[in-house]
């Protein structure tokens, strides 16, 4: 099971997969591309023990909920230590938990601040840094309706959280602290949240639409030429560069942006990778098949066609690969520098109430304070009470 196969990546890895191994059938059964949909997907799934899937293509976002359900059959045996030395340390740790890994990584993920080059490079300006360089550039270049200021995820899912995590954590806060209180009521990340909702709802550097983005939306939007920032994961960056597209050429890259006086942006990690399902009745079949799709043939396709970001470190000095992209260094960067959601057990439930309160936040329902205030206190419940 897997989300959408956004560039056809995963279709012809799976094609070449059946050329090596024809004994072997494999059939994806194809869920939503909301991340936190597709775990729900699974989880219940899991819960019935119904073994409908052998391998999963898990967000890393999820393991710590799986794992700890022992819905995940643990690899070590197959996948030993000298085989995760080589791929980037910071997937390794998002797949390990209590001591096992779970996960062959397979896509490396990092929120980035995407920008028009051209039209800052013609005003003089240069990326910004800080929330509030970025909504003064925005409303300088921006002339909407037909370009907009911003680009992000604002639509209630995952997607929404991690783009309001790396605001709060650009501001010094955050959800959970180290020893897993909550701290999304703390004024660094209301202060935050209320960043995001005027600009869409004061400085109007959003479209109101941008309530229903996802990924794709937000990277459509950016790449038929309409804003000027986009908030967003690797992968776009070879689905902007394509043949005919609008703003091939004219697209940069530059590390989020944080809150005034702070240093440090910061970016979530996100990521996928295979999973195989402990109710599996294949479960060599299913190994066969995960270390073949993350070989460094295999995440070159991923690369080459759905501009899937490599976990395996050689291909970040493959000359066809990530190195011959001028983006490179940036990512390189801001991927080392990458920080996991809380990778605790009760993560996806904690993300869904979060969700709800940031969207009606979002929506002018709510002010940001009564959102996050209300988020808090159902969080702090849901710790209270760990689901089974
Ligand atoms: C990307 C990330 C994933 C995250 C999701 C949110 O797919 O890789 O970790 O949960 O976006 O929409």
């Amino acid at each position: 099971m897997a989300g959408p196969d956004v560039g056809g990546a995963l279709a012809s890895n799976i094609v070449r997969f059946h050329e090596y191994y024809p004994d072997i059938r494999v059939e994806v059964v194809e869920g939503p591309a909301e991340s936190d949909r597709l775990e729900a997907r699974g989880s219940e799934s899991f819960a019935a023990r119904d073994g409908a899937f052998d391998v999963l293509y898990t967000d890393v976002a999820w393991i710590p909920h799986f794992a700890a359900r022992g819905w995940l059959r643990p690899l070590d045996g197959w996948f030993t230590r000298r085989m995760q030395s080589k791929f980037l340390p910071g997937d390794i740790a998002g797949s390990r938990y209590g001591g096992k890994i779970y996960r062959v990584p397979n896509q490396s993920d990092a929120g980035l601040l995407y920008y028009r080059k051209d039209l800052l490079d013609a005003a003089g300006l240069r990326p910004p840094r800080t929330w509030g360089e970025l909504v003064a550039q925005a409303q300088r270049l921006q002339r909407p309706p037909e370009l907009w200021g911003l680009a992000f995820q604002g639509k209630a899912y995952e997607g929404l959280v991690c783009d309001f995590l790396e605001l709060a954590w650009g501001n010094g806060g955050g959800m959970l602290d180290p020893r897993s209180q909550v701290i999304v009521d703390a004024p660094a990340a209301i202060e935050a949240l209320s960043w995001l909702v005027d600009a869409v709802r004061v400085q109007r550097i959003a479209p109101e639409s941008v309530l229903d983005f996802q990924e794709e939306e937000a990277r459509k939007l950016f790449g038929d030429g309409r804003a000027v920032f986009m908030r967003n994961w690797p992968y776009a960056w070879n689905l902007l560069q394509r043949e005919r597209s609008p703003v091939k050429g004219l697209v940069g890259i530059a590390p989020m942006v944080h809150g005034e006086g702070r240093r440090k942006s910061a970016a979530v990690l996100g990521g996928w990778g295979y999973s195989i399902s402990a109710f599996t009745e294949e479960p060599e079949a299913a190994w066969k098949f995960v270390q073949f799709m993350a070989t460094a043939e295999s995440q070159k396709v991923g690369y080459e066609k759905g501009g899937i970001l490599p976990t395996r470190k050689v291909l970040f000095n493959d000359p066809q690969v990530i190195a011959k992209s001028p983006h490179y260094r940036v990512l390189y960067d801001v991927l080392s520098a990458a920080r996991p959601r809380p990778m605790h057990p009760e993560y996806p439930r904690l993300s869904a109430i979060l969700q709800v309160h940031l969207g009606a936040a979002l929506a002018g329902k709510k002010s940001p304070e009564e959102a996050l205030k209300a988020a808090a206190a159902e969080m702090r419940a849901a710790l209270a009470s760990p689901s089974p």
